[in-house]
């Protein structure tokens, strides 16, 4: 049995879903407990202090993770919302005709932003989906010196595959592209550095392979862009002291905390800063090694019907099986034998973490078998 089967609450089920909502540590209800509610059990306060701390607490977990300093992260609600802001921090890209370079297969509601936060002349270019998002030259192609902005995901959870992002972000560095990077589906399960490989922005959340529950994203912002961004969506805790209290005076704060807002919630870091500072401390490289090695065995058994990378250099943490007409019957099959995974246009999205272990794989093969 993996060794860290007991940490997490699983249900008893076989649960292969960690492109959608990571489980959470049991351990998770005592860490809220005394971040968050033991300052108003035990003292006659107002817990502030105690809250921010929990604040600073996140940002040391994701500092730790991404090995950046922790005042380069700031807290954000979503993804979608922390791009809003960054697009519209930035006087060059509030222009006409301003030009951005995605792909098709990013996730939409990143396009949406896009759409909406841009003004309405923005020329959005997607990469279609037909060409193959891993290869850096494709990239290359479509990199063109008249883009503004290229947005680039990690890992795209509908193929499996793995974007070339460094290629992507130094290409953009040299033709002086703004590249914003996306890791909600690849923070905690693939390794990255933000010494070695340092975009613009990189954006992400804590509800995957984090395990932290939704609502504590964030935003890293590069110290050599932080001056450019003036935020629109700002309130007292974006203020250099929002203890000032002087309504007509507004300084930015000088760190990425410039992006933070109003008052801020608190609840949803309590529980991701647990969490990130568990897989902080198991690190990234033995998540991915451990669950490239689950990925091995299901394509040992399937190697036709996988539709994601084979691979491991362009292969995320999900694989993707198609099993053509028997899909249906096999996915009722998993979900009767209490095994869950999911399905997109390509295929069934099977994604084990830790948790998961060699029995949890056998079981999904033998279920798939009996049915295929
Ligand atoms: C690549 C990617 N980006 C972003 C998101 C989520 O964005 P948001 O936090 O705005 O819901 C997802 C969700 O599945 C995703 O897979």
């Amino acid at each position: 049995m993996s060794r860290y089967k007991n940490d997490f609450l699983l249900a008893d089920s076989n649960y292969l879903l960690n492109h959608s909502v990571g489980r959470p540590l049991k351990t998770i209800e005592k860490a809220f407990k005394e971040s968050f509610l033991s300052p108003w059990q035990h003292l006659a306060k107002e817990p502030w202090a105690n809250w921010l701390d929990v604040i600073h607490n996140f940002q040391l977990a994701l500092s730790s993770l991404f090995n950046a300093p922790a005042e380069q992260f700031c807290p954000q609600v979503n993804l979608s919302s922390s791009l809003t802001k960054i697009l519209m921090s930035l006087t060059s890209l509030n222009k006409d005709n301003v030009v951005i370079l995605m792909s098709e297969i990013d996730f939409p509601s990143m396009g949406f932003a896009l759409q909406k936060a841009l003004p309405k002349s923005a020329d959005i270019r997607f990469i279609d989906k037909s060409l193959d998002i891993t290869n850096a030259n494709v990239w290359q192609q479509h990199l063109t010196k008249d883009i503004d902005l290229v947005f680039v995901s990690k890992a795209y959870s509908n193929t499996g595959q793995l974007a070339p992002v460094r290629e992507v972000i130094s290409l953009a560095k040299e033709l002086g592209i703004i590249s914003v990077l996306d890791i909600a589906q690849s923070a905690g399960v693939i390794p990255l550095n933000l010494q070695d490989m340092s975009p613009h922005f990189m954006i992400g959340s804590s509800v995957k392979w984090l395990c932290g529950g939704p609502g504590a994203a964030y935003l890293w912002v590069n110290p050599g862009i932080i001056e450019q961004c003036q935020p629109k969506d700002v309130g007292w805790f974006s203020h250099e002291n929002p203890f000032e209290f002087d309504i007509h005076h507004f300084d930015y704060n000088q760190s990425a905390m410039k992006f933070w807002g109003g008052t801020p919630s608190i609840t949803p870091f309590a529980l991701a800063s647990h969490s990130i500072d568990y897989f902080a401390t198991i690190g990234a490289s033995f998540v991915r090694k451990h669950n490239q090695g689950m990925i091995d065995l299901i394509v040992d058994e399937f190697d036709t019907q996988v539709m994601s990378p084979l691979n491991k250099d362009t292969r995320s943490g999900t694989v993707i099986l198609d099993f053509k007409d028997k899909q249906t019957v096999i996915m009722d099959a998993l979900s009767h034998a209490n095994i869950s995974v999911d399905a997109r246009h390509l295929g069934m999205r099977v994604s084990a973490h830790i948790y998961n272990d060699s029995d949890d794989v056998q079981q999904f093969i033998d279920v798939v078998k009996q049915h295929y």
